[in-house]
């Protein structure tokens, strides 16, 4: 963040400049950043980044009069604040971004971020890294942030219609095929992309679903082909919200055509199995189960067993209550 400043700074003053470089730098780096983490040392990497990225922009002749008219007392400005130590200027904050009580405004422009993905039971930290990144935007001020695709899809603890009322979701570019790929985990991931305002029903949001193919890893590109640039207008993010279906609109759109959607639409108005297994009181469960003992625990069996043909042990011939003529 602080070099696309520092390079936008450039831009702007290749002929006229209202301050020196060493000034502009230090303000942007004083004035125009900050950053939060929990852990001291992910804080001091950070500290010690900025540091180095500072002097790559500035030349000798720079540092000398860094030294000499910028910086007043130590040479290097500090930069990282925290409770024990507070200092004037809090550049990287040492503290919980899911606190109110931090020395940093609320009227950012910008606020990207990589949260933790801890799932906590239902809850997924995440997702309360998303709600309070908003607090800390201007009206108007985007965000944009990492996030577990478990709080787009999962049933509970998701990005609900509150969500999709308060904020302008400008894009959601869904991983989850890359989740094999990406920082080696097997989380799948998206990127959200958000505007602090109240968002028009006539608004859409931009769904990207790209596919993994074999050229990525080569090219170190994600190739976004046209049928995965698809669009969910504000008014069917809500209305599926209203219907507790928004999560299962993100999986649909992610793999299916508009053809298996118009498909998918049509059995919506059809009961739900899971409806007629409530009212049957039938169990769920995974693989196959030996169900008609009442004895016998059920045991799921791997996919391997059943292919190797090791089937379950019976005293009973399954198929000898069925009234099955045998010639
Ligand atoms: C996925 S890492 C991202 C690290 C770094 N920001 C980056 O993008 O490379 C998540 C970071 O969140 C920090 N973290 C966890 N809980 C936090 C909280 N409540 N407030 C602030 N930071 C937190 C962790 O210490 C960790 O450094």
């Amino acid at each position: 963040m602080f070099n696309l400043l520092a390079e936008q700074w450039r831009r702007e003053n290749t002929t006229k400049r209202r301050q020196t470089k060493a000034q502009a730098m230090l303000e942007i780096l004083q004035k125009q950043i900050r950053g939060v983490d929990l852990n001291p040392d992910a804080c001091r990497i950070a500290a010690f980044s900025l540091y180095l990225a500072l002097f790559e922009k500035l030349k000798p002749m720079d540092v000398e009069e860094f030294k000499q008219k910028v910086s007043q007392g130590p040479f290097l400005p500090a930069l990282l604040w925290s409770a024990d130590d507070p200092i004037d200027s809090p550049v990287i904050i040492q503290g919980d971004f899911l606190k109110e009580s931090l020395p940093v405004g609320n009227d950012f422009d910008l606020v990207i971020g990589n949260p933790p993905w801890e799932s906590r039971g239902k809850a997924q930290i995440a997702l309360h890294f998303a709600i309070q990144s908003a607090k800390y935007l201007r009206l108007g001020g985007v965000g944009c942030l990492l996030l577990p695709s478990t709080i787009l899809v999962n049933r509970y603890g998701t990005l609900n219609g509150d969500w999709f009322r308060k904020v302008t979701v400008e894009k959601i570019v869904q991983l989850a095929d890359f989740r094999r790929v990406l920082f080696e985990a097997t989380h799948p991931c998206f990127i959200l992309r958000f505007v602090n305002s109240v968002p028009s029903l006539e608004r859409a949001v931009a769904y990207e679903t790209p596919k993994l193919n074999r050229f990525d890893r080569r090219q170190g590109v994600i190739v976004i082909e046209p049928g995965d640039q698809k669009h969910v207008s504000q008014r069917d993010a809500l209305e599926a919200a209203l219907q507790h279906r928004l999560q299962s609109l993100w999986s649909r759109k992610f793999w299916g055509t508009p053809r298996d959607e118009a498909f998918l639409r049509r059995l919506d108005f059809f009961p739900r199995l899971s409806d007629s297994m409530k009212q049957q009181n039938w169990h769920d469960g995974v693989g196959f189960h030996c169900a008609e003992d009442q004895h016998v625990k059920p045991r799921t069996m791997k996919r391997e067993d059943l292919l190797a043909g090791s089937w379950p042990r019976r005293e009973k011939d399954p198929l000898s209550s069925l009234n099955v003529p045998t010639s």
